[in-house]
């Protein structure tokens, strides 16, 4: 624990409170011709531009963030976290998702000597397995070649790879195009069972990905699965032999399910679960896209670990997007934030994103021990910025909550347009309504010619405030950069916070209470519970 003081003691919190209560008099509109301001609030890192001038900041308040992440010391925090402190303080261990997308000649300290090797190693064995499956080789049971996929995982085991593959199918090569992947996280039977229908045993491999290989949800799926497969093949070590991979930092626990050595992937407790798909849990991705597109992925996060570590606050990407976000969360009291990508390839980013920024930074201890009282990670929610027009969106024009927001979109339209030109329109239409929309939510009724006329229902209040971030295009390159910029604002915010966002304790007393819930539903405990639990018990027994 450290003994830094609170963090409203510090003198730049102090200053930011007072910004924040001038800023608070102000509206966006007022910034609506500053060029200056424009410049200074936009920067730009490889393949993305981050475009912040519609934040409810001028430049001192610009300033007074920065000075308040040197008092923080981010730029040494940056340091610990990519060599390998344990910045993880309640589990006593490093973060070194960064380790993942190292070049394979790179070396860390000497606590982490071995780490690189590891990684390069498991690289290997993903390599292996996918060149295995794309040539047809990795055969089922009856001698035939896999041709579907299915992950199981949940959350971190099953956001990103899910995320990643969608966004970049485009991506796949020739190679791969007879393997059909499939994810199944949800621990209610409903995903699987439309599988079990579908799914060819004979040709079908699981993928059982979980770091603690723990998780009920994955095993109560994993274990079904294996039934299933049992069913039409009872030689059970072939079945585990030729239809069963495992991904996990726990090897014992794979090896006791069953999972053979060869088909056992290992990653590391340095690893954390939300913070995994560059590891072997983003092996669904490296088959979908092939290696080469997934070690891109790597290239790009690396690209953003290097910009992030190197770039002097002032012009650092995620550090801004960071203390943006603070500054939204904290000083302005903004408690909802919403991601926006326009594209419908990003459809599966706004849950990863709030897995990613909620149980990193949904805390109220700080690193010293100690309660805070002053808001930290907002709720993070979203949809494809298109379709979300037509479900949300009239409650961030004319609803009484202030909202943050974050417009995604790519500058370039995809590959597909090559083959229907008329796709391009279709591109500009999602860009036209992206810059529309930020634009009336930062403007309002100034955005109309003839606000005054109108009854006062179809008034906009404007100063809802965002940030767009463009992609120059979507590939795994700068799909690679944007996720590592998010994971690197995620830390940026949890340094100025001064609380740990690689824990995530509070998920753990619900694990334990689903499965006494569990055996009263079984039927094989009678233990008492609250009142209104029991209601509810009782109307599910009586209508059972
Ligand atoms: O319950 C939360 C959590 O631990 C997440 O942090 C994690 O991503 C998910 O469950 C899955 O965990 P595992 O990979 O160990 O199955």
């Amino acid at each position: 624990m450290t003994s830094q003081p609170p963090r409203p003691e510090l003198p730049e919190w102090l200053h930011l409170q007072q910004l924040a209560n001038a800023m608070q008099k102000r509206h966006l509109r007022e910034f609506a011709q500053d060029t200056r301001r424009a410049r200074h609030l936009r920067v730009e890192a490889g393949p993305i531009i981050l475009d912040m001038s519609r934040q409810r900041i001028d430049l001192p308040v610009l300033d007074g963030l920065i000075r308040l992440a040197e008092q923080c010391d981010l730029p040494g925090a940056v340091q610990k976290l990519i060599r390998g402190d344990r910045v993880n303080l309640t589990e006593n261990r490093p973060a070194l998702h960064t380790a993942l997308r190292q070049t394979a000649d790179s070396a860390l300290l000497p606590e982490q000597q071995n780490i690189i090797g590891d990684v390069n190693n498991s690289l290997a064995m993903m390599s292996r397995i996918v060149e295995r499956l794309q040539t047809r080789q990795w055969l089922g049971y009856s001698g035939a070649a896999i041709s579907d996929v299915v992950n199981i995982g949940v959350g971190g085991s099953d956001h990103g790879p899910l995320m990643a593959s969608v966004a970049l199918r485009e991506f796949v090569p020739a190679e791969s195009s007879h393997l059909n992947m499939h994810f199944v996280s949800s621990i209610d039977g409903t995903q699987l069972s439309v599988l079990l229908d579908t799914l060819c045993p004979e040709t079908t491999l699981f993928l059982i990905s979980s770091k603690s290989f723990t998780t009920p949800d994955t095993l109560a799926n994993a274990n079904l699965f294996l039934k299933w497969m049992l069913e039409s093949h009872d030689n059970r070590t072939t079945v585990l032999q030729c239809h069963f991979i495992g991904i996990s930092a726990n090897d014992a626990k794979m090896q006791q399910w069953g999972i053979p050595a060869d088909n056992r992937i290992p990653f590391w407790e340095w690893v954390g679960g939300r913070y995994s798909m560059w590891s072997a849990i983003g092996l669904p991705i490296a088959i979908h896209i092939g290696m080469n597109q997934f070690r891109e992925l790597l290239a790009g996060a690396r690209f953003m670990d290097t910009h992030f570590l190197e770039t002097p606050v002032t012009a650092n990407l995620p550090a801004l997007l960071g203390l943006t976000a603070v500054w939204n969360a904290t000083f302005l009291g903004i408690s909802a934030h919403a991601v926006l990508p326009y594209d419908g390839r990003l459809k599966h980013l706004p849950a990863y994103l709030s897995q990613l920024e909620m149980e990193s930074n949904g805390k109220s201890v700080d690193n010293a021990g100690r309660s805070i009282d002053y808001p930290t990670s907002p709720i993070v929610w979203g949809e494809v910025g298109s379709n979300a027009q037509h479900t949300f969106f009239q409650l961030l024009h004319q609803g009484t909550h202030d909202v943050s927001c974050d417009f995604i979109a790519p500058i370039h339209r995809y590959r597909g347009e090559t083959h229907h030109p008329s796709l391009q329109d279709q591109h500009r239409l999602a860009l036209a309504n992206c810059l529309a929309q930020s634009r009336v939510l930062m403007l309002g009724d100034d955005c109309m010619d003839n606000s005054e006329k109108l009854p006062v229902w179809r008034h906009y209040k404007g100063n809802q405030p965002s940030s767009t971030l463009l992609l120059e295009e979507l590939t795994p390159f700068s799909l690679g950069a944007l996720i590592a910029l998010y994971e690197h604002k995620v830390y940026t915010m949890a340094v100025i916070w001064n609380i740990n966002p690689f824990d995530q304790w509070g998920v753990e007393l619900g694990k334990v209470i689903a499965d006494s819930m569990n055996s009263i539903l079984a039927g094989k405990s009678s233990a008492t519970v609250d009142a209104p639990t029991q209601q509810l018990l009782d109307a599910i027994q009586q209508s059972r």
